[in-house]
């Protein structure tokens, strides 16, 4: 049968729309080790389920001559998927066309997929490759960046909204993926930055490589930008698919449940041997956690940054839960500033998608010092301790070794509302550190005797026998239990099944004021 002439055309049309930039410019992007936007969508994807908008779409600019170039589709690829069968909505900017970068028309087609992922209640995955502003189109192009981040602070808490940084990223272009929940750098090719090396050099007179001022590295384990560094697109995109899998689609519904055959009273009895007798003795909690999660799967999230810290996906009889978890083996797992940001910033995350949380603590304390007191410490720590006051979601607390001052509070204690606190035997619960405490409370008494050493020997394990031990803390209720080791999966299952129908919340206001 003939093929009628409208339909060849919009065939022919939709073929050369598909090659965006044209075939050299293409290969110039696979020779800089990038795949073009069309092929990370298809790496994306269920097979054959995007669905494009505004393939057509293209500039309207006429400034410098930019009527004589036309590239329709405008430099991003935009529509919606599935990923496992989930529907997501996606913009992947192309490099091919002008480098990616923003025109008002790309940003109308970037505006239309967030309002249609708001609308539908799915998560909304931007694939960032983008020389910034279209510099012809002046202000249009800053309007149009607006416009995103507009939607970017409407869609928070409402849909998931994840980034991957797969090229240039810079200048104000920056403040779209740093709204997301997630962003995940590409190792190879990727970087971000308010200004970039040369203008550092002319206004600081500073000399510094595009890596090392806003490379993957550099925003994963320093500026704590991201969230998650991939060594190819390809695991970009699985990173992306694995996230998705412990987050709903919205706000208004649960995380996805995925059945396990992790049994749920499997006994973990090396957890048994897991704090050492020397309670100043590092171990590490990420043992702990593969231990009692279904089939040892974590998701670490900000894995490189503030160490001390923990954070990250995992299930629990199939069920998503959000773990925080002090990790003695950096820095004792103390509080510093860069931690408590960390923190807070989960915490919120699985408060407004309805993740429950689950804390492991071993925190001595609070960092001391003048650089942390300077740069806000009180300020900042205040973060972690507000986010998960204001938590609403299922909040369990196991107090695995220490629990110290300030930090014992903050930590989703059971006077920040956690519902259900456990203990190991091997908890110590107290205003602070053994030794420190006789020095503060006993020094001038023992200095009036022959032997104060041995006096403060002697007040410290008098302490130790006092409050190194959790049961004056499950005297007083504040512990629910106190549970063997070995028990922690099933005991914690347990907890998050008699928490499923939790309903709570706070009082009615605009919006509170965290400490930012
Ligand atoms: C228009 C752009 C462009 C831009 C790149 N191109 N960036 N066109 N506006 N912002 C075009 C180039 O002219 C070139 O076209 C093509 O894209 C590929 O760019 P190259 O420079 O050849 O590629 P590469 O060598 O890989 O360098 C990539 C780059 C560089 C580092 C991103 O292009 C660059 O520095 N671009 C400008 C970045 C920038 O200053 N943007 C504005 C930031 S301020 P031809 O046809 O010549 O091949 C900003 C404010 C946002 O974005 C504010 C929001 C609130």
């Amino acid at each position: 049968m003939e093929i009628k002439e409208p339909i060849l055309k919009l065939r022919q049309r939709r073929e050369e729309a598909m090659l965006g930039g044209g075939e050299k410019r293409i290969a110039e992007q696979h020779e800089k080790g990038k795949l073009t936007a069309r092929e990370r969508i298809e790496l994306l994807v269920d097979k054959d389920s995007f669905e494009e908008f505004d393939l057509f779409v293209d500039h309207r600019c006429t400034n410098f001559g930019m009527d004589k170039y036309r590239h329709p589709s405008d430099g991003v690829v935009t529509g919606s998927a599935t990923i496992n069968e989930r529907l997501v909505y996606i913009f992947a900017q192309d490099f091919t066309i002008f480098g990616g970068s923003l025109s008002i028309t790309n940003a109308e087609k970037i505006c239309k997929i967030m309002d249609m992922a708001i609308k539908n209640g799915c998560p909304l995955i931007g694939l960032n490759d983008s020389g910034g502003a279209r510099i012809q189109e002046g202000v249009d192009a800053l309007a149009g960046y607006a416009e995103i981040f507009w939607r970017n602070v409407m869609a928070s808490g409402v849909i998931p909204q994840i980034s991957a940084i797969l090229g240039p990223c810079a200048g104000g272009a920056v403040y779209s993926p740093a709204i997301t929940d997630f962003v995940i750098m590409d190792k190879a090719n990727s970087y971000m930055f308010v200004t970039g090396p040369k203008v550092v050099k002319t206004v600081l007179n500073e000399t510094v490589t595009t890596e090392d001022l806003g490379g993957a590295m550099v925003h994963a384990s320093k500026s704590g930008v991201a969230h998650f560094v991939s060594n190819s697109e390809e695991e970009a995109m699985l990173i992306i698919k694995k996230l998705l899998s412990y987050l709903p689609s919205n706000n208004m519904e649960d995380p996805p449940f995925i059945p396990t055959s992790d049994p749920i009273n499997r006994s973990c009895d090396v957890l048994n041997e897991l704090v050492p007798e020397n309670s100043n003795k590092p171990y590490d909690m990420l043992d702990l956690i593969h231990q009692i999660v279904d089939d040892g799967e974590f998701l670490q999230t900000a894995r490189n940054y503030a160490q001390n810290i923990i954070v990250g996906f995992a299930r629990m009889n199939g069920h998503p839960v959000g773990i925080v978890a002090n990790q003695p083996k950096v820095l004792a797992g103390v509080l510093d500033i860069d931690a408590s940001i960390k923190g807070a910033r989960f915490v919120r995350f699985c408060d407004a998608f309805n993740v429950p949380l689950i804390v492991l603590e071993d925190v001595p304390g609070f960092l001391p010092g003048t650089s942390q007191e300077h740069n806000g410490i009180i300020r900042n720590g205040a973060k972690l301790l507000y986010a998960f006051a204001e938590a609403t979601v299922p909040k369990i607390t196991l107090i695995v070794r220490k629990a110290y001052g300030g930090a014992y509070c903050v930590m989703n204690s059971r006077h920040m509302r956690a519902d259900i606190v456990y203990a190991w035997p091997s908890a110590e619960i107290a205003v602070m550190g053994p030794k420190g405490a006789v020095e503060v409370i006993f020094r001038k008494e023992a200095m009036a005797t022959d032997d104060p050493k041995q006096v403060l020997r002697d007040k410290e394990a008098e302490y130790i026998e006092k409050f190194a031990n959790p049961f004056a803390a499950a005297e007083r209720g504040y512990i629910d239990d106190i549970i063997e080791p070995a028990r922690t999966r099933f005991r914690l299952i347990r907890a998050l099944e008699m928490l499923a129908n939790k309903k709570d919340s706070i009082p009615a206001r605009k919006h509170g004021n965290i400490p930012l």
